[in-house]
């Protein structure tokens, strides 16, 4: 008998980009640049990590287990009380906790192919049924996940922008989406890059709030705000739902160090723009050159793009990983690479290095 569930047993564990030290050890590349998993080039403001390092002499304590002042400064930043605020493990583990708290087998959850694997995972760990609903001209198609939404169906992803696409849903179509999604349905929209989009047309779903009450709103420090490894992310949500997933959350679930430097991280709005700025004109530059190499780019909206490279792109992943570039593959899209957007120089090397494998 198996140990685990048919649906745990058909899971393969997560896989992120690889790590700059992975491909110094298997290749002896020394001076490789990773552009494989969408974190800030120009890393955290530095007064964030000023905050985390005045912050090292306490971590013999406990962290605060309600985040209070970080749930304080990220509530004041979008003029929510307190209580519709809820601190996360990275983003990541509200995705999770949002299906582990509301959703059972007898469930079902709507979300986009492709789109973050985790989605897919958080469903598939905990049993819930799911419809993943191809993307068109890689978008999200909201028509047809609003199709698939069934008397069952409990929990609905959107990220915007998405990944690994890079696409966004405008604020007309979603608005009239969530106008007319069962009031029951919790809509779920990872906006993990939205500080990256510059669209006129990109909805902030903070505004959207009353558009659908059963809403999640999910965001992280780990891109603009480049603390990915010390994991903090948040929810904004109506009380009735945070207060359902502190129940489940699991305690002390962001670090000292994180919520210090969250804080300060919010607090210096001008390296955030600096960072949009610098990402908004490098994808535009880097996409117009690999336009002019002849490849399709789809219009990104986030701090990667998605380049069509017209040939296995597994292997191109590979010539250029031999080349010290990492960038990512996805077996949903055979012949495409996720790039991150990186630092002048980091970008200027992906392109040579490219150039130079498909020539
Ligand atoms: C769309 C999307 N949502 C959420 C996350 C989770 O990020 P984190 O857990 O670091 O906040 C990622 C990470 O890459 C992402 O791409």
């Amino acid at each position: 008998m198996s140990l685990v569930s048919p649906s745990i047993e058909s899971l393969l564990p997560y896989e992120g980009g690889k790590p700059i030290e992975e491909l110094a050890r298997e290749l002896g590349i020394s001076d490789a640049i990773k552009l494989a998993s969408n974190e800030n080039a120009l890393g955290p403001s530095p007064k964030a990590l000023a905050a985390a390092r005045a912050a090292l002499s306490d971590v013999h304590r406990y962290p605060d287990a309600t985040a209070y002042k970080l749930r304080e400064r990220i509530a004041a930043e979008h003029g929510v009380p307190m209580g519709h605020v809820i601190q996360g493990n990275g983003s990541n583990e509200l995705l999770d906790l949002a299906v582990r708290t509301f959703c059972t087998s007898e469930h079902h959850i709507v979300l986009a192919e492709p789109a973050f694997v985790v989605y897919k995972i958080a469903a598939l760990a905990h049993g819930v049924p799911f419809t993943a609903v191809p993307v068109v001209d890689l978008t999200h198609d909201l028509d047809a996940m609003l199709a698939a939404v069934t008397p069952r169906t409990r929990l609905l992803f959107v990220g915007n922008p998405n990944n690994p696409t890079g696409t966004y849903v405008g604020l007309e179509p979603l608005r009239r989406f969530l106008r007319a999604l069962p009031e029951e349905v919790i809509v779920l929209m990872d906006e993990a890059y939205i500080e990256y989009a510059t669209a006129a047309d990109f909805p902030d779903c903070m505004t959207l709030r009353n558009e659908h009450e059963r809403m999640i709103v999910c965001r992280t420090f780990s891109k603009i705000y480049g603390l990915a490894a010390l994991r903090v992310g948040y929810g904004i949500s109506t009380p009735q739902l945070i207060g359902y997933m502190n129940r489940v959350r699991a305690p002390f679930n962001v670090g000292t160090l994180g919520q210090v430097a969250a804080i300060a991280a919010l607090d210096d709005s001008e390296h955030v723009r600096t960072c949009r700025e610098l990402n908004a004109r490098e994808r535009e530059r880097v996409s117009e050159r690999l336009r002019a190499m002849g490849l399709s780019v789809t219009p990104s909206q986030a701090n990667f793009i998605l380049v069509d490279v017209e040939r296995s792109a597994r292997l191109t992943y590979d010539a250029l990983l031999r080349k010290g570039v990492i960038v990512r593959p996805f077996a949903s899209l055979p012949t495409s690479l996720r790039v991150t957007i990186g630092k002048v120089a980091e970008n200027d090397r992906f392109l040579q290095a490219l150039g130079e494998v498909l020539s």
